[in-house]
């Protein structure tokens, strides 16, 4: 039997369905590479290089705000992790790839070519939209006349999607993401106590002790580097703290979903309202995001188990299922009719 593999390849995250074992393989999206064309490291350990690595060695990561900014690095990477970490066997695979819905179909067919334009000979390549994966790897039934409202909060990007007959309704593709709290943490750090922090501490300290109310009563201690002595100091951080450097950029995106919403057509709202909203994507483990989110829209909003892979769960589905085989598409008839 031929093995197929879904693939999403996310700003942070790098994550690889493989229907030989049923397993999900889940890389850092980095590359390292020296002398300006050679990998050094990819995933976790390329990440574990990043802020840390000497100049000749330069930490990349290959995809910036949802869409393919480094192909070549992408691709190296790309299939470095499917033949290593996912032991996939690519000739007369079947593959499925996520892509965001709102980008351009040059940007979309940067993802086909990955394959399409590659040595390794697959049996077939085919485009998923994003949000449709991610309804189908929270279960949803999408073909349903239903309208389903999906978050996708991830790292670069928020994409939020209203789905009903099998279709997008509407959507739209947030440059916001996790990414833009750990700047926001760092920015406040810096203003609030002349401390230096880098990206990565700021990020632990949002994964650790964040909230997105007010009350979380967590400490955790950081070292980071005093603006006025210039020297390494040690720091106590209070939840009260982290939560004050990203409220602002919280209640930008509670914004955009409450103008979303204002734009879905009354009988789709009032399925949104009946099944509450769906959050998925890494960022939605940030804690009480969905008291904040029930806050701000007067929905509930359920959260997905597997936030960090519903995407790749629905390529599953898309793969396996023949009642969704039709949400995964090729390119080139798309592009060139
Ligand atoms: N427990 C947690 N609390 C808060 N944030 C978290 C948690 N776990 C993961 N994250 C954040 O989730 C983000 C990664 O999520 P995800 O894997 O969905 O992104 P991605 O798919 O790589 O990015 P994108 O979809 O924007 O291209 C990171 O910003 C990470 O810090
Ligand atoms: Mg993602």
């Amino acid at each position: 039997m031929s093995s197929s593999y879904g693939i999403d390849m996310g700003t942070n995250n790098l994550k690889i369905y493989s229907s030989s074992n049923g397993e999900i393989v889940n890389v850092k999206n980095t590359i390292a590479i020296v002398d300006k064309d050679q990998m050094y490291a990819y995933g976790d350990d390329a990440y574990s290089m990043y802020e840390k690595a000497p100049e000749s060695i330069a930490v990349s990561f290959p995809i910036v705000s949802g869409v393919i900014a480094d192909f070549d690095n992408m691709q190296t990477m790309l299939f470095e992790v499917l033949e290593k970490k996912a032991k996939a066997r690519m000739k007369g695979a079947d593959i499925v790839v996520a892509v965001p819905t709102d980008i351009t179909e040059v940007e979309k067919k940067a993802f086909y070519d990955m394959f399409a334009k590659s040595k390794t000979k697959p049996h077939s390549v085919m485009l998923c939209e994003k949000p449709l994966a991610d309804a189908l790897g929270m279960d949803l039934d999408i073909t349903e006349p239903t309208g389903i409202m999906v978050v996708d909060f991830g790292a670069d990007t928020t994409e939020i999607s209203v789905i009903s007959l099998g279709g997008l309704v509407l959507t739209e593709l947030l440059p916001f993401g996790g990414n833009h709290l750990d700047d926001a943490i760092v920015t406040h750090m810096k203003r609030k106590f002349n401390l230096l922090i880098g990206r990565k501490t700021a990020c632990q300290l949002k994964e650790n002790i964040g909230s997105a109310i007010p009350g979380r009563e967590d400490v955790m201690t950081i070292v980071g580097r005093d603006v006025v002595s210039g020297l390494p100091i040690e720091m106590e951080v209070k939840s009260s703290t982290v939560y004050d450097g990203i409220k602002d950029e919280l209640a930008n995106l509670c914004n955009s979903i409450k103008m979303i919403l204002e734009k879905v057509p009354p009988e789709l709202a009032k399925d949104i309202v009946h099944s509450g909203i769906y959050l998925t994507g890494g960022s939605a483990g940030i804690a009480d995001l969905s008291t904040l989110f029930t806050e701000v829209t007067n929905i509930k909003v359920n959260i997905s188990e597997h936030m960090g892979h519903t995407s790749v769960l629905g390529l599953a589905k898309v793969l396996s299922d023949s009642k969704y085989k039709r949400f995964g598409y090729g390119m080139k008839t798309r592009i060139f009719k």
